[in-house]
């Protein structure tokens, strides 16, 4: 009977999660659909595969034409940790190639303490910007300087500005953008990601983004006019983001290579510090529920054994 249990959960486990991965490859249409689509292509004498291709539910998604490459990251894993100085490198870059289009509302300049620099620093920083503020007394809005309270200023006052000033495509918020984007990783991929823990898919995005403009567009793709050819953007062929840097274009201190693809590195990194400022703490509690988790089981196993011991059965 045991036994039988066991084989069952093992094989709950096992199959548990292809049965989700084959029904997300069916990209949500149930039998009857396709069965219908079959029916009719048979009847219009058409390969029922190539009508699936033509409307875009073609088992490899069809955008990005590549896929991020998976970097490391001192971040990743269940004994992640950020690594401060790439932060702070990563923050340099925020501030003189992105934050002239790309805002970050959700992040308070006060949480620069957790990058490792002290009260004053992160007052002199806040206190570069002007803010508005008010009413004052007489009802009118006023400019002061800003405190470690405010959040990071926006560089365009509302969405319709920033699109107008960028051929119609607003750059979107950094405040959540590391863990919003995400490449498809397909079956199997997915499921080994559920035990080697995988949660780096939208920095490894935006790194392979940021690097991926060297290449030409191939013959025959249009490209839109405004718009640059990419082939990780996830939502079409080229996107309306001139390549944002270049090497040399920040100056680091600290001895780090000044080249596109360490400034990438760095400004995911930041993002993702953005986007999930107490990653290291969530990882270091959730290391010590497991353990927890596994030495309860154990007692409740024997605290079980000792309750049975003398019932026949
Ligand atoms: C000249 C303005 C400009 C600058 C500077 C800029 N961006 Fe962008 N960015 C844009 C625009 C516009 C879009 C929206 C593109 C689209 O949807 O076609 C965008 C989109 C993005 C996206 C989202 C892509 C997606 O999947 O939707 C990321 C990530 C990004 N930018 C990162 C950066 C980083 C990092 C920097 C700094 C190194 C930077 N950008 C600098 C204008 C800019």
């Amino acid at each position: 009977m045991k036994r039988l249990l066991s084989a069952l959960l093992a094989a709950g486990l096992l199959f548990g999660p292809v049965a989700v991965a084959t029904a997300q490859q069916d990209g949500g249409q149930g039998p009857v659909e396709n069965d219908a689509a079959e029916t009719e292509a048979a009847a219009t004498g058409e390969d029922p595969a190539a009508e699936v291709a033509e409307e875009g539910h073609a088992e490899t998604p069809h955008y990005p034409l590549k896929r991020p490459e998976e970097m490391s990251w001192t971040f990743a894993g269940p004994f992640g940790h950020w690594d401060l100085g790439q932060l702070q490198r990563g923050l340099k870059v925020y501030q003189e190639a992105c934050a002239v289009c790309h805002s970050m509302n959700l992040v308070s300049m006060r949480s620069l303490a957790d990058l490792g620099y002290s009260e004053e620093q992160v007052q002199t920083f806040a206190a570069q910007f002007q803010v508005q503020d008010g009413p004052n007394d007489s009802g009118e809005m006023f400019e002061r300087p800003g405190t470690p309270s405010d959040r990071f200023p926006a560089p365009f006052p509302n969405p319709e500005a920033a699109a107008a000033a960028n051929n119609g495509a607003a750059p979107p918020d950094f405040s959540l953008l590391a863990k919003a984007r995400a490449v498809e990783r397909g079956f199997p991929t997915f499921v080994f990601d559920i035990f080697t823990q995988y949660q780096e898919a939208g920095v490894d995005y935006i790194h392979a983004l940021l690097t991926g403009y060297d290449e030409e567009a191939p013959a025959g793709l249009e490209i839109q006019p405004g718009t640059y050819y990419n082939p990780y953007f996830i939502a079409g062929p080229a996107l309306a983001m001139p390549p944002p840097i270049s090497d040399d274009q920040v100056e680091y201190t600290d001895g780090a290579p000044q080249t596109v693809d360490q400034y990438s590195r760095d400004v995911a990194a930041f993002m993702m510090w953005a986007a999930e400022p107490h990653l290291v703490e969530r990882k270091a509690t959730g290391f010590v529920v497991m353990i927890f988790l596994v030495i309860f089981a154990v007692m409740m196993f024997l605290v079980k054994r000792r309750v049975w011991a003398n019932t026949p059965h």
